[in-house]
């Protein structure tokens, strides 16, 4: 090969999708492996809405390993980082070693500079970590040539970011070995299997910055009992439930089971000492709105589910998408005229009737919530083919555009 093209870097874009939990991660048995005290289930969201893209270059030129976060230089040294880059070039090792063709066993030994976005705003407040952790894994397998399951390397960047490393249904099995090789994620269905069912994300306006979740949990696990209790007790069973609704496609199990799981998840961080408190006024009355518009029907028609901030997750069927969003807009007034506030998927603008509107009968909150992301459930990691979308120029450094 002539000089200059062994110097030329082998360069990598994949994408990978946000989830949320229906099932909470909660708590881990050992910090540095991330292994959990329960097990959880989660919904990939769909990637037109919510992704992050990643790009990875390796070059013998390469002095050092270097990374870029939403255009910044980050430090490369942070632990959870260079355990994934170890483990990932641990397995290509390996695989080099049992004979496998697919390793590409010169650029082993190189360097790599790695280039991170996210196609929505970190002052969103959404979970980002889970998305970037499974890109960057999904993206170095790809350019070392490692394949297989990778969900036990995610988990190693951040828990939940192993249940991004599929689409739909996934659950993260706890396991109980403590070398973690038994703690993955495994898909239940895919993103196909309930094309009715809707997300709503409601970003509200954050008061404070909340505690992270990896401090967070350390707490609760060091002082909660009702946490405790949670692991061995409640979601055991819950799992089981939860699996059959998906299967089932049953709205109003599923719908419940996910209120529930996140109202004791909320109740756990009450229960920490000193409590963490992660919802707001905003998310107290998206509850209540919730609980009445169900009442007000007869039926669990809708759902929401919280992480570690304020901004609400909803789940509904696709033929109600279109009152509930309207029933979102009334009883939080928005700053924009509307057309700003819904965006993702289309939805219908349909009239809200008097008669639901004084059934709700709650006080509206002016600018609670800043926008809505309209979305479903959609696939795992994909693969970017086509080169104008790397991050990284042939020279390895970020474009100008990134
Ligand atoms: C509330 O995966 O962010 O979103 O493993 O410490 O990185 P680390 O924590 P992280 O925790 C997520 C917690 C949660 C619930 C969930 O996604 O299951």
């Amino acid at each position: 090969m002539p000089e200059n093209n062994m110097d030329k870097p082998k360069i990598v874009t994949c994408t990978a999708p946000v989830n949320i939990a229906v099932v909470k991660y909660w708590g881990k048995r050992n910090e540095e492996l991330i292994l959990p005290i329960n097990s959880s289930l989660s919904v990939t969201l769909h990637q037109d809405q919510l992704k992050t893209t990643t790009t990875v270059a390796t070059s013998r030129s390469f002095q050092e390993d270097r990374i870029w976060l939403n255009g910044k230089e980050e430090d490369i040294t942070h632990p959870r980082l260079q355990s994934c880059l170890r483990e990932i070039r641990r397995l290509a090792r390996k695989r080099r070693n049992d004979g496998d063709p697919s390793v590409d066993s010169t650029g082993l030994s190189h360097k790599v500079h790695i280039c991170s976005v996210n196609n929505f705003p970190t002052a969103a407040g959404l979970a980002s970590s889970a998305a970037g952790f499974a890109c960057l894994v999904y993206t170095l397998a790809r350019v070392f040539g490692v394949e297989g399951e990778l969900s036990g390397i995610a988990r190693q960047g951040s828990g939940s970011a192993c249940r991004s490393m599929y689409g739909g249904f996934v659950q993260w099995i706890m396991g109980d070995k403590d070398d973690g090789k038994d703690s993955l994620a495994q898909q239940v269905e895919p993103q196909t299997h309930w094309p009715e069912l809707r997300i709503l994300v409601l970003v509200a306006s954050a008061e404070r910055k909340p505690v992270g979740s990896t401090s967070g949990m350390q707490t609760s696990v060091q002082t909660s009992c009702l946490l405790k209790h949670r692991a061995q007790s409640v979601v055991p069973e819950r799992m089981v439930e939860m699996i059959d609704a998906v299967r089932r496609k049953d709205f109003p199990a599923f719908a419940e089971l996910t209120m529930k799981d996140s109202n004791q998840f909320h109740a756990t961080c009450l229960d920490t000492y000193p409590p963490i408190f992660y919802l707001s006024s905003v998310s107290h009355q998206v509850i209540s709105l919730v609980h009445r518009y169900n009442k007000h029907y007869g039926e669990t028609r809708v759902a929401y589910t919280f992480d570690a901030g304020p901004n609400a997750v909803i789940f509904t069927l696709e033929q109600h998408v279109s009152e509930i969003v309207q029933v979102v807009q009334h009883f939080f007034p928005p700053d924009t005229n509307g057309e700003d506030f819904i965006k993702g998927l289309p939805v219908s603008r349909a009239p809200l009737s008097e008669e639901l509107k004084r059934g709700i009968g709650l006080e509206p909150m002016a600018k609670g919530i800043n926008y809505i992301i309209s979305t479903k459930a959609g696939p795992g990691p994909c693969v970017v083919e086509d080169p104008t979308q790397h991050l990284l120029s042939s020279d390895g450094l970020p474009k100008k555009t990134v």
